[in-house]
């Protein structure tokens, strides 16, 4: 049933052509967090289900090493055919894409019988990132585990879109500052000598031990060194970190992005972009409990519009500059 599913859906895909007609690239879109059970699993999902509504085909891969759950938030069962057959050598990742009821949205299917304890090497991320990006369609979404694991930094330099998710909890937001710190210093790993970074790295130390107060200026820490490529710091802004904020409850919720968005600018120097917020709302587990996600049973509400405005702000800016 699930190779005749397989096949059929390959064969209703040209390569790299979407129902939308286009013969465009594939779009690595990453979602990570601070923190854990933010929404990773419920945003990658959504923002997968609303996509697939536009009219672009999309494959979701599950890379959550602490255990597997698109498949449930998609009210799916899981598949024995999974990414371990990928890193293990057995198939390719095409192979492992599965589809889903809803039309040009697939999957691929999370570790879920390792049984043993998991990790990716450096290696086997440097594999995956050009395998998903031949993958046949528009978007390729991955969720991610929780926390800024080597790996995760790795996915999300990689990313055309990178998304970072928090929810209003005191907890949520000070991981996700760590994760946005440590997101910045594995970028300029790659573009420092070792002693320029090593040397950095302590100076960052000192400065957060001796104040909280004061901002420590990236801007002109690096302009005046010597073995770290300012340039490519500068270039971080360019490609900005999306952050949302979910499960907002008040007015207060909404205005935390701006709030985070500033810190990292003046904290930071780093310009990250606020691209929304999601509302609570009881019908997001609720749904999980039956099995139907609840962009699907529920298409016409605030939450829907939420995401359908989220994606088209990313692919579509014009066309909601003019609605707007
Ligand atoms: N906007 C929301 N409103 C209400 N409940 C939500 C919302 N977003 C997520 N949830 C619920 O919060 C819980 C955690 O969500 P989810 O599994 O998506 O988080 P996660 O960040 O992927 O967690 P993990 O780090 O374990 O992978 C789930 O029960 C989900 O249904
Ligand atoms: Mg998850």
């Amino acid at each position: 049933m699930e190779k005749d599913l397989q096949k059929a859906y390959l064969e209703s895909l040209d390569f790299k052509t979407s129902s939308t007609g286009k013969n465009a690239d594939t779009k690595l879109w990453v979602v990570a967090s601070g923190k854990g059970g933010v929404g990773k699993t419920f945003v990658s999902s959504s923002l997968g289900i609303t996509l697939s509504k536009l009219g672009h085909s999309v494959v979701i891969i599950d890379l959550d090493l602490s255990g597997a759950n698109i498949h449930t938030s998609l009210g799916l069962a899981p598949s024995h055919l999974n990414v371990r057959h990928f890193f293990e050598g057995v198939k390719g990742l095409q192979e492992l894409v599965i589809p889903t009821p809803h039309p040009r949205l697939s999957y691929v299917q999370g570790f879920w019988d390792s049984w043993t304890p998991t990790d990716f090497s450096y290696s086997q991320i440097q594999n995956l990132i050009p395998e998903m990006k031949k993958l046949r369609a528009d978007y390729v979404i991955v969720d991610l585990g929780a926390g800024a694991l080597e790996a995760h930094l790795d996915l999300f330099k990689a990313a055309d879109e990178k998304f970072l998710i928090t929810t209003p909890e005191p907890t949520s937001i000070e991981k996700t500052y760590r994760f946005i710190e440590a997101y910045m210093c594995h970028s300029l790993r790659e573009n420092s000598t070792p002693d320029a970074y090593g040397n950095m790295i302590s100076t960052l130390r000192n400065h957060r031990q001796r104040t909280l107060e004061k901002p420590f200026s990236f801007r002109s820490y690096l302009k005046e060194q010597t073995g770290i490529n300012y340039d490519f710091f500068e270039a971080l802004s360019s490609a900005p970190v999306r952050l949302i904020v979910n499960s907002a409850r008040s007015q207060s919720n909404y205005d935390l992005g701006h709030s985070m968005k500033s810190v990292c600018n003046k904290y930071y120097d780093l310009g990250i972009d606020y691209l929304s917020s999601i509302d609570f709302d009881n019908a997001v587990w609720q749904s999980v409990r039956v099995r139907e996600h609840v962009l699907l049973s529920q298409p016409f509400t605030p939450l829907a519009g939420q995401f359908l405005t989220t994606c088209k702000q990313l692919i579509d800016p014009e066309e909601l500059r003019a609605v707007v």
